[in-house]
């Protein structure tokens, strides 16, 4: 059961379990900012009577370990008898993510690795040794920025009293090395082993070492030779192979020295910028990955290593909590990254689906009725759309609503809300950061409308359906101006945005998200109510057409007194006219219950669509209010079950009868916590 808070901090939501530790999602009053919470099992603190004492300890010498490529720990503390660590909310997803979605070039695993191996080199040159690095452990930030997570903490869950000597095994078997395996003493030298496998990882999509069990692999580690990255994948630069032998090296004396030194040699194989500094460090590669293969030859056998990985496992004893560790995660080693093809390359088989019939046979069960397909037979509408624009990774998609000619039309990876259609068709506006863009879909050129840099809120900026006004919440005020995206300066200031002589200027409340009615006379915002020692979200409907020479007429208020409702509103949407959609966060950063409100009886409905199973979120209405689109991933697939999207016809919402998943390629939203905020566009004429 999730609990509401631990220590001061407010969880929100789980987002993920890993080995031993759940991930929360929490809130942090006194800063006032996203935080993540990581509680340990309280086995922990029952195992071993010193642990409450090392933990605080060792737990205060991590939180003092800065570097810009290591996810800061901000506090620690125990609740219950738990344990837990709470560091900045990473929400980039991680590398194994990443590395799922599909393997990686030299020159953007060079860029990763770039980043992160002073990091660990500097953790190291302090006498901290990581010793459970591996893709899950890497988190990039909103902007695309990967740091090292959990550094350390392998140590401090270690359930041996007294020493911290660094014997005892820690870590992942997928990623163990040698030493670490048979329980030796370990250095920075063994983070570089692991570095080595996550280079491999990238760039193949795979583990140097799969077997069945963990003591299998680990095994591996241990006695057989290092793989040959180029009989997995072939395509790669040859050199990588060097690197990969030496940072892999058995004997950690053979590795490279430092975390930077790898990358750097890497760099300069790959990147042909020195040549003569190149042919020298490849001789010195060449000799030194010789004379490894030459004591390689004498290796351990299986059975020896087994002896001595079962006295380190003895040792250490911790392995009773830790389920990715030895002996008993069947599961974590061997499940290895699949490789699946990129997206991109993939729409072009539903391409060629789409041109055969206008109308795909899967999706017969929610396409709107035949005769309005066949008045213009090529292009599928749904609910008077033709399109949707959405979101993965934070680039923005399209594709026609039937799923076909799907492809991005930004790729800039920043993060972006407020996605909307332009009146034109042809151009979607959007919000990242505090700028407002436009792309136009046809040949992607990208705009900068205007920069709200000095704003500490600019949370939306939304045209009138009828194309003649926009609505901005700037600083929790809204304001609704003239639709003329030319008239805005760079950088606007309140009194930049009211000298604009517009409609409307209200801040009796603190807007955050504003939505139009069809007609463009109405406004729908949500906003911030204090709720107990909490804020909660509210949504009033407000009626504008008088602008500024009436008080805007309030309409509605919901949830409120309404119907209850979690505090905060992940996303609502109108379809212009009575029926609101709205949905709670119970996971991954925004999946959660999904409601249907109804303005005009004032009742909500919770609906399960997906055959009554939780959780949903984005729900958006078509054009004409008949369907809504919406993002579901089933909480009964754990954390990382896909992300699927659906549409369905708001007549028939509590039908829970099969519904079939828009088709999109396998495994297309590659982050857990992605925001697909769909959006359609009205069928052009
Ligand atoms: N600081 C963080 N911000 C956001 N997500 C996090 C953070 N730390 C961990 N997570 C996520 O929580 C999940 C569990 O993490 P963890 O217990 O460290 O397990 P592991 O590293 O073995 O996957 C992971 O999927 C990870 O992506
Ligand atoms: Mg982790």
């Amino acid at each position: 059961m999730q609990p509401e808070k631990i220590g001061i901090y407010e969880i929100k939501s789980e987002l993920g379990r890993g080995g031993m530790a759940t991930v929360y999602r929490g809130y942090d009053p006194r800063f006032e900012r996203e935080v993540a919470v990581k509680v340990l099992p309280p086995e922990l603190l029952h195992s071993d009577p010193q642990f409450r004492v090392r933990f605080e300890r060792e737990a205060k010498i991590i939180a003092q370990l800065e570097h810009s490529s290591i996810v800061p720990v901000y506090d620690v503390g125990e609740e219950n008898n738990q344990p837990y660590f709470v560091m900045r909310y990473m929400n980039g997803g991680s590398l194994s993510e990443r590395i799922k979605a599909g393997i990686f070039t030299v020159e953007d695993a060079v860029k990763i690795l770039d980043r992160i191996a002073p990091g660990l080199d500097e953790a190291h040159s302090k006498g901290f040794v990581h010793r459970d690095l591996k893709p899950s452990n890497i988190l990039f930030d909103s902007k695309g920025s990967p740091y090292i997570s959990d550094f350390g903490i392998a140590k401090i869950t270690q359930g041996q009293s007294g020493t911290m000597t660094g014997s005892g095994i820690i870590g992942t078997p997928a990623y163990m090395a040698p030493e670490q395996a048979t329980g030796d003493q370990v250095d920075g030298r063994a983070d570089v082993y692991a570095l080595g496998i996550i280079l491999f990882e990238m760039l193949t999509g795979k583990q140097p070492y799969e077997a069945d069990t963990p003591m299998a692999v680990a095994i591996k580690h241990v006695t057989d030779p290092v793989p040959r990255i180029l009989t997995v994948n072939p395509n790669l630069p040859a050199d990588t192979d060097l690197i990969i032998l030496k940072a892999m090296a058995k004997n950690r004396d053979e590795r490279f020295g430092t975390a930077v030194e790898m990358v750097e040699t890497l760099k300069l194989l790959v990147e042909e910028k020195d040549p003569d500094k190149k042919s020298k460090t490849l001789t010195a590669l060449r000799t030194s990955v010789k004379k490894q293969n030459a004591v390689a030859k004498k290796k351990r056998s299986p059975a020896l290593a087994i002896l001595l990985i079962v006295a380190g496992v003895a040792a250490a004893g911790i392995f009773l909590f830790n389920r990715n560790s030895l002996p008993l995660s069947p599961e974590a080693p061997t499940e290895t990254a699949v490789q699946t093809s990129t997206p991109a390359t993939v729409p072009s088989q539903a391409t060629l689906e789409s041109t055969e019939t206008s109308v795909p046979a899967t999706e017969t069960a929610t396409l709107p009725p035949a005769t309005e397909t066949l008045a213009i037979p090529q292009i599928p509408l749904i609910g008077g759309a033709d399109m949707v624009a959405f979101t993965r990774d934070n680039d923005i998609w399209i594709m026609n609503v039937d799923g076909s000619e799907l492809r991005s039309v930004t790729s800039d990876r920043a993060e972006k809300f407020n996605v909307e259609w332009l009146p034109d068709g042809d151009t979607i506006l959007y919000i990242t950061g505090k700028t407002v863009k436009t792309v136009n879909i046809q040949d992607q050129r990208e705009e900068i409308v205007t920069s709200f840099a000095s704003a500490e809120y600019f949370d939306a900026f939304r045209v009138s359906p009828d194309g003649k006004q926009i609505a901005i919440s700037l600083n929790r005020e809204l304001h609704v101006v003239p639709f003329d995206l030319e008239a805005f300066p760079s950088n606007p200031t309140k009194a930049d945005i009211i000298a604009m002589k517009g409609c409307l200027f209200y801040n009796d409340i603190g807007v955050k998200d504003i939505l139009w009615s069809d007609d463009s006379q109405k406004l729908s915002v949500e906003f911030v109510t204090p709720s107990g020692a909490n804020v909660a979200d509210t949504v009033r409907v407000l009626d504008v057409h008088l602008c500024q020479s009436s008080v805007p007429i309030r309409q509605d208020e919901f949830p409120a007194a309404r119907f209850k409702f979690p505090l905060d509103i992940v996303n609502f949407d109108w379809d212009g006219n009575l029926l609101f959609t709205l949905n709670s966060n119970i996971r991954n950063g925004g999946f959660g219950d999904l409601f249907f409100y109804n303005t005009f009886t004032h009742k909500a409905d919770t609906v399960a669509p997906v055959e009554g199973k939780c959780c949903y979120r984005d729900a958006a209405f078509s054009p004409d209010g008949t369907y809504v689109i919406f993002a579901f991933q089933d909480i009964n697939l754990g954390t990382t079950g896909p992300i699927l999207l659906y549409y369905i016809p708001t007549g028939s919402l509590t039908t829970e009868g099969a519904l079939e998943a828009i088709p999109l390629p396998d495994g297309f939203f590659t982050q857990r916590n992605d925001t697909p905020m769909p959006v359609f566009r009205p069928a052009q004429p």
